[in-house]
């Protein structure tokens, strides 16, 4: 009998909390409790999701940046269908995959000048183990260098170049030799580079942690800095890629500037279907895969996979047909509007860092007397406070999910689709309006909710041993 997909999914319905907690995360299911993410998602349909009641959501949350293009796109279902009904063999291993090849020809199109040659896995951090290690054999050397908040993924190699301690803590010893450098500080990155021991400077062209922009001096001055040294200029656009911040690539909003190597994932294959590319040149290439014996060197074996490889050119399409880059600056640019009109009403409220639709909305210390109690007493319960009394609200009372933009930050972050429309900037400006009047009364009913999250996270602070009693 053939399984029953549907059946399982409303058979387990309001259940699969309990089935995860005890076969997969019971701490997870404790965060998603806690912060009331344990809803039962029925349906998602473009930037929407309904749970049980039929209650419809708005998602900027996107699994963290997947869905550029919504949920069913019809175009990439399409892609998808056509792989599935045709008889057409994947994987067959020793082969030339038609689709992996020309899904490299359309990306080489989109990239800057010299990035000729496409290496295909199956997610971000395997983009980024690719990179490292292309970048060490190309130059022959062991080091790597990143930023502090980085974030290029979570497998041992990616992971040592993540900038947040909390990652590593647990899981040493990293990769040796990767060192920590601050954005926007040339002066301290060309100290290392000057060591002449460099492979790669791995930076991310707009944090995801944080929403960092880092400044066109900055990146042309690093480029400037790796082409003296040697050094290869490893551009992870994992989360900015795919025309998120109003280009196909963050990178391209600076003149010049030509990364020796791109990683792309994340909505590349427009939510369906892992992926993971890593574009470089020739040359770069040449050097992994330099003899018969070394053909398939570094390699995976779900790579390039038919599906994922349809999805992804279905993907391409959408972001042209669609207009959807152009889409994304103009919707931007109205969340900008919106947010720096509210800026002077609300205390709380300090500004918007928004390229395209790649958005963090910025909170802070208050001016009068009883708000500047308020936020000392959040933040003393537990740094990561205050952005929740954001998330939070937004997603009971206002039907938008949202995420904060990292740890210890009062910031939260946007990564809506790209195809939204006016009417879905303006559901999200009202509900931050909303939000922010209610967290500007002081006491209030939106502190009553925050002291009972911050007691949460103080017994569990306390429980790990990072806070000690009294
Ligand atoms: C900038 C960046 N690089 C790499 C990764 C890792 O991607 P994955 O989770 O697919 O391994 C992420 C994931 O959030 C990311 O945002």
């Amino acid at each position: 009998m053939p399984i029953d997909i549907n059946g399982i999914i409303n058979e387990t319905r309001g259940r699969n909390f309990e089935l995860f907690e005890e076969h997969i995360n019971p701490v997870f299911v404790k965060v998603l409790r806690t912060l009331g993410f344990n809803r039962s998602w029925v349906r998602g349909e473009g930037p929407y999701l309904w749970d049980e009641t039929g209650t419809r959501y708005l998602d900027f949350l996107t699994n963290w940046g997947v869905f550029n293009f919504g949920r069913r796109h019809p175009a990439i279902r399409n892609a998808l269908q056509q792989v599935l009904d045709s008889d057409f063999p994947g994987w067959v291993g020793f082969d030339a995959p038609p689709l992996a090849a020309t899904l490299a020809r359309e990306l080489v199109k989109r990239m800057p000048p010299g990035l000729d040659t496409v290496y295909f896995s199956n997610s971000g951090t395997e983009a980024i183990e690719a990179a490292i290690k292309f970048a060490r054999a190309y130059t022959g050397r062991p080091r790597t260098i990143h930023l502090a908040k980085a974030f290029h993924g979570l497998t041992m190699g990616s992971l040592s170049l993540n900038g947040e301690a909390s990652f590593r803590r647990g899981f040493d010893p990293m990769l040796p030799d990767s060192s920590e450098v601050k954005l926007n500080d040339l002066a301290s990155l060309g100290a290392q580079l000057a060591k002449g021991d460099v492979a790669a400077f791995v930076f991310e062209p707009i944090q995801g942690k944080g929403v960092n922009i880092a400044s066109d001096e900055y990146l042309l001055g690093a480029q400037d800095l790796c082409r003296k040294y040697g050094t290869l200029m490893v551009c992870d656009e994992v989360q900015t890629g795919m025309g998120r911040t109003g280009r196909f690539l963050a990178t391209q909003w600076v003149d010049n500037l030509r990364p020796d190597i791109i990683c792309l994932s994340k909505a590349l294959s427009g939510g369906y279907i892992p992926v993971g590319a890593t574009i470089t040149r020739r040359a770069v290439y040449d050097s992994v895969y330099d003899t018969m014996h070394r053909a398939i060197v570094h390699a995976s074996t779900f790579g390039m996979g038919n599906m994922a490889m349809a999805a992804a050119l279905a993907s391409l399409s959408v972001l042209d047909d669609e207009n959807l880059m152009e889409r994304a600056n103009e919707l931007g640019a109205r969340f900008r509007r919106g947010i720096e009109e509210m800026v002077p009403r609300f205390e709380f409220l300090k500004g918007v860092r928004q390229r395209g639709l790649m958005i963090a909305v910025e909170f802070g210390q208050p001016e009068s007397m009883s708000l500047r109690a308020a936020w000392a007493m959040v933040n003393k319960m537990d740094e990561n406070l205050f952005a929740q009394a954001i998330v939070l609200p937004l997603l009971d009372d206002h039907h938008i999910l949202t995420q904060v933009a990292g740890h210890a930050m009062p910031i939260i972050k946007l990564l809506p689709p790209l195809n939204i429309d006016e009417s879905d900037v303006d559901w999200f400006l009202a509900a931050l309006e909303d939000v922010m009047v209610n967290l500007h009364r002081f006491p209030g009913p939106a502190w009553e909710v925050l002291k009972k999250l911050g007691s949460h996270a103080l017994t569990a602070k306390r429980r790990e041993g990072r806070v000690t009693a009294g």
